[in-house]
């Protein structure tokens, strides 16, 4: 939270860009300084809620704005692509809503354009950035759990058929895959450092998105991970990871600041890591991405690229699994 301040450019003023300003005004020296809409009155709306200098009525202008230092996308998945490749072309780095992309091959394009121009790119999965997962990061560091053997890890919220429009949109890259299901498998291959095998299952909405799947996972050294998602119920988002020497537990949810237990082979509790604050997590990503730009950094080793894109081909793997296609992305 004592990171540098920067100044933000907010492309789409939508349900994540509020709760990103919010954490980022109330934790960090970091400003939101101009807003980008598709409508002006929408742009001047989140600037008199958040006390954003100026706002504009086309990502164009944003982009172009000279009083920002870095774009924050946080548009639809099936928009990412376009909107990431403008703020880029603008001379602005970027820090991208999860997922980075629709496709693997929208995310190389985005990754190519980014390190062409020696512009800083972030994926906004700010899971990555909390403490909790700095814990979790050093107990698999130091071998305190001995050779790591499973994981597990849930995400199920109710969003469907009564949420949000964009998840049930198969050409907003809605479904329970890219919204939810990409943080029980980002943490997997976080722990494991990658996978050897990734075999999905699971079932489709009435407008041709995944409701949920089960992704059974194989890491390179003998372990497994148990992965699920579905939009049609809330599950308790708790997250696990075992070894042969003890296993650490994550309460739900998981994926936002919370308690960590240490657990030895017999069950009993070693020790914990309780998270400062519950509230305004997604500050932790705009902090570290902040650091990044001041030291002349072009990409976080807390989530490199290469595994965004890797990820993100793991999610394209599943997606034909399943048999979801998205309109328009070739
Ligand atoms: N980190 C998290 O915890 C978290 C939570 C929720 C969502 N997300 C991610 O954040 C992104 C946005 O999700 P959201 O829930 O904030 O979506 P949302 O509420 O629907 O907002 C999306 C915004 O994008 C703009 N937009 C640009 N092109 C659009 C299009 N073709 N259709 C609809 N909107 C369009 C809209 O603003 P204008 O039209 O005014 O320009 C809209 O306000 C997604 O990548 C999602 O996965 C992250």
């Amino acid at each position: 939270m004592d990171a540098p301040a920067i100044r933000w450019g907010v492309l789409g003023p939508g349900g994540i860009a509020r709760d990103w300003t919010a954490a980022l005004h109330a934790t960090t020296a970091s400003r939101v300084t101009a807003i980008g809409s598709r409508s002006l009155d929408r742009a001047q709306a989140f600037a008199a809620d958040f006390g954003v200098e100026r706002s504009h009525g086309s990502y164009a202008e944003l982009v172009a704005d000279d009083g920002i230092d870095a774009v924050y996308v946080a548009s639809p998945h099936s928009e990412h692509r376009e909107h990431a490749l403008l703020a880029l072309a603008a001379g602005k780095p970027v820090l991208v809503e999860k997922a980075f992309t629709r496709n693997a091959a929208e995310a190389a394009d985005v990754i190519d354009s980014a390190r062409e121009r020696g512009l800083l790119a972030v994926e906004a999965m700010w899971t990555r950035f909390l403490p909790h997962i700095d814990v979790v990061r050093r107990c698999l560091e130091d071998g305190v759990l001995g050779d790591i053997r499973a994981v597990e890890a849930d995400h199920g919220q109710l969003l469907y058929p009564d949420g949000p429009r964009r998840l049930a949109a198969p050409e907003l890259a809605g479904g329970a895959l890219l919204d939810l299901a990409i943080y029980p498998i980002s943490f997997a291959y976080f722990v494991l450092g990658g996978f050897a095998a990734v075999q999905a299952t699971g079932t489709l909405t009435e407008t041709g998105v995944d409701a949920g799947e089960t992704v059974a996972v194989v890491g390179p050294r003998d372990a497994i991970g148990t992965l699920g998602s579905t939009m049609l119920a809330k599950t308790p988002c708790a997250a696990s990871v075992s070894g042969t020497a003890g296993r650490l537990e994550i309460d739900g949810w998981f994926y936002q600041p919370n308690t960590v237990r240490l657990i030895d082979t017999d069950d009993r509790e070693l020790d914990r890591y309780d998270s400062p604050s519950r509230e305004h997590g997604l500050a932790y990503e705009a902090a570290e991405f902040a650091r990044l730009l001041t030291a002349g950094k072009s990409e976080s080793d807390l989530l490199p690229l290469d595994e965004t894109l890797r990820i993100m081909q793991i999610l394209d793997d599943i997606r034909a699994q399943l048999g979801v296609a998205f309109p328009g992305e070739g």
